[in-house]
């Protein structure tokens, strides 16, 4: 069986994490953590990207969205950051995507301000995954694996 392949994108102001409100996000880098991801699940594949630009974040998922040149990734792990509560464009996409997608949000939106409750994309997602820190990531890989019924162990 070839290695599960899965793509973290990371949307704005993530790149911060570590300097970014600590208080609620955590005082770690995203690049450490998923260096110890990676250790964890050393027998699956990570690749990550990281933008603040509503459309790129779109880019990627077009690009890795479909199954191109008989390629498809075993599922996207998406924080699309503040562009959840606002983006339209995000969730189209993803409800025109096959690739099936996990929604993380590191800090509990459902128990804080009020436009965090509005949210574009959990309609057209697979799952979702909130408020359980950095953890929510690995947590997002496990239901992907559990999702195809890959063993990995
Ligand atoms: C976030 C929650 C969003 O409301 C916020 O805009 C973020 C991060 C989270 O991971 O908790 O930037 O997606």
């Amino acid at each position: 069986m070839p290695k599960p392949h899965f793509l973290i994108i990371n949307g704005p102001n993530l790149n911060l994490l570590g300097r970014r409100q600590p208080e609620i996000y955590g005082d770690r880098t995203f690049e450490s953590f998923y260096e110890d991801l990676k250790a964890h699940f050393h027998k699956v594949i990570i690749a990550y990207y990281q933008s603040n630009h509503e459309g790129d974040i779109i880019d990627q998922l077009q690009h890795y969205g479909f199954r191109r040149d008989g390629f498809l990734l075993d599922g996207i792990i998406l924080n699309a950051a503040a562009y959840t509560h606002t983006s339209i464009a995000i969730g189209d996409t993803l409800a025109a995507i096959s690739t099936p997608v996990v929604e993380v949000h590191i800090s509990d939106v459902y128990n804080r301000e009020d436009y965090r409750k509005v949210n574009y994309l959990k309609a057209h997602v697979d799952h979702q995954i909130v408020g359980k820190g950095l953890a929510g990531y690995a947590e997002a890989i496990e239901w992907l694996l559990g999702y195809h019924m890959y063993d990995i162990s």
